[in-house]
């Protein structure tokens, strides 16, 4: 054995019971401690592996030798970092990982250098990223949706939202913002397919022509000219738009309504067809019911 093996030497339990058919969880036990928490006031539970991996939303057990024990929920972490540590130091992580049988075909274990930690609880798989010693979780908050972006890379979190009221565009900017959050742009055209359809869930009574305000005002040298352009100014702070979001094959745009109302904001809206964005009035309107929040996780 290397002395690296030796030193970070790791237990593996693997815990085969079937959730269903395709899917098997499994708990990954190392030497490792949570980055700048310890376990002194945590109380004991000589089960904690077994509590984590028999609790739906558990995603981590933390434990010491002396059975304290700390559990992480999916739902209510939004960062995790953990380290890996010696045995001598006394201190456990358990990770619970579901991996799906065509990834994972054999009972046996894969070698820990080519280990990959993939949470499969939420909307997006979530994959614990290792550099050095340190393995980091990152996930957007509750049950948003994250999107990975190219061109730059970033990673945005978004949910469709319902305000109490009716909201012009610079309202639904401050709606987002009194939480932290920005009115978020769109990048490409799999981020407005997915806010149309999550748009049904957050409003079941959702009808044609209802708009999500998102991100974007038509630039005045477009509203004003005449043709009329197709240029918009992005306030979120991160959103570069791909070509294709207002493309004809993804959006309607046509300036103004059919009487003659300037339309200079943009709203994710079902118009019956395979279109996801229509060009909407700024102003306070009846079918503008909603808005999109968002943030850049990083
Ligand atoms: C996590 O939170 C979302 C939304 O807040 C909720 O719909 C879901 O049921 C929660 N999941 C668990 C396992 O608690
Ligand atoms: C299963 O084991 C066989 C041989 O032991 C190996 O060739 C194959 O790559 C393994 N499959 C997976 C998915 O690990
Ligand atoms: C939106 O509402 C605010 C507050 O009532 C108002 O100041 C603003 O002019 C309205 N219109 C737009 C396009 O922001
Ligand atoms: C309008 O102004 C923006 C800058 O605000 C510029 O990028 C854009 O090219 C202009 N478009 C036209 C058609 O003049
Ligand atoms: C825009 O749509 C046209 C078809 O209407 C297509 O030929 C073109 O490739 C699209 N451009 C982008 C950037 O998606």
């Amino acid at each position: 054995m290397s002395p690296k093996l030796l030193t970070y030497f790791i237990i593996f339990i693997v815990i085969l019971i079937r959730k269903d058919d395709a899917e098997l969880i499994k708990m990954t036990k190392i030497f490792g401690k949570v980055v700048s928490l310890g376990l002194n006031d945590a109380p004991e539970n000589s089960g904690c592996l077994t509590t984590c991996y028999e609790s739906e939303d558990c995603i981590l057990a933390y434990f010491d030798t002396t059975d304290r024990c700390l559990l992480f929920n999916f739902n209510e972490t939004q960062k995790l970092e953990v380290e890996e540590t010696t045995k001598a130091d006394g201190f456990y992580v358990a990770f619970k990982m579901s991996m799906f049988q065509t990834t994972y075909q054999n009972d046996t274990c894969p070698s820990y250098n080519i280990l990959s930690l993939q949470v499969n609880i939420g909307p997006d798989p979530i994959t614990w990223k290792k550099s050095g010693t340190t393995f980091t979780f990152q996930k957007c908050i509750g049950d948003w949706k994250m999107f990975h972006r190219t061109g730059p890379e970033i990673t945005v979190c978004m949910q469709p939202m319902l305000p109490p009221a009716l909201l012009n565009i610079t309202q639904s900017k401050e709606y987002c913002e009194s939480m932290g959050y920005k009115l978020t742009g769109v990048a490409t055209v799999e981020e407005s397919k997915w806010i149309l359809e999550k748009m049904k869930v957050v409003k079941p009574d959702w009808n044609y022509w209802q708009a999500f305000y998102i991100d974007g005002i038509r630039t005045k040298n477009c509203s004003d000219s005449n043709p009329q352009c197709n240029n918009f100014e992005w306030s979120d702070g991160y959103t570069v738009i791909d070509d294709a979001v207002l493309n004809s094959t993804n959006a309607m745009l046509t300036f103004h309504d059919d009487n003659y109302i300037p339309e200079n904001c943009l709203g994710v809206v079902d118009m019956g067809s395979s279109l996801t964005i229509n060009d909407i009035t700024c102003e306070t309107f009846a079918l503008n019911v909603g808005l999109v929040c968002g943030y850049k996780l990083y």
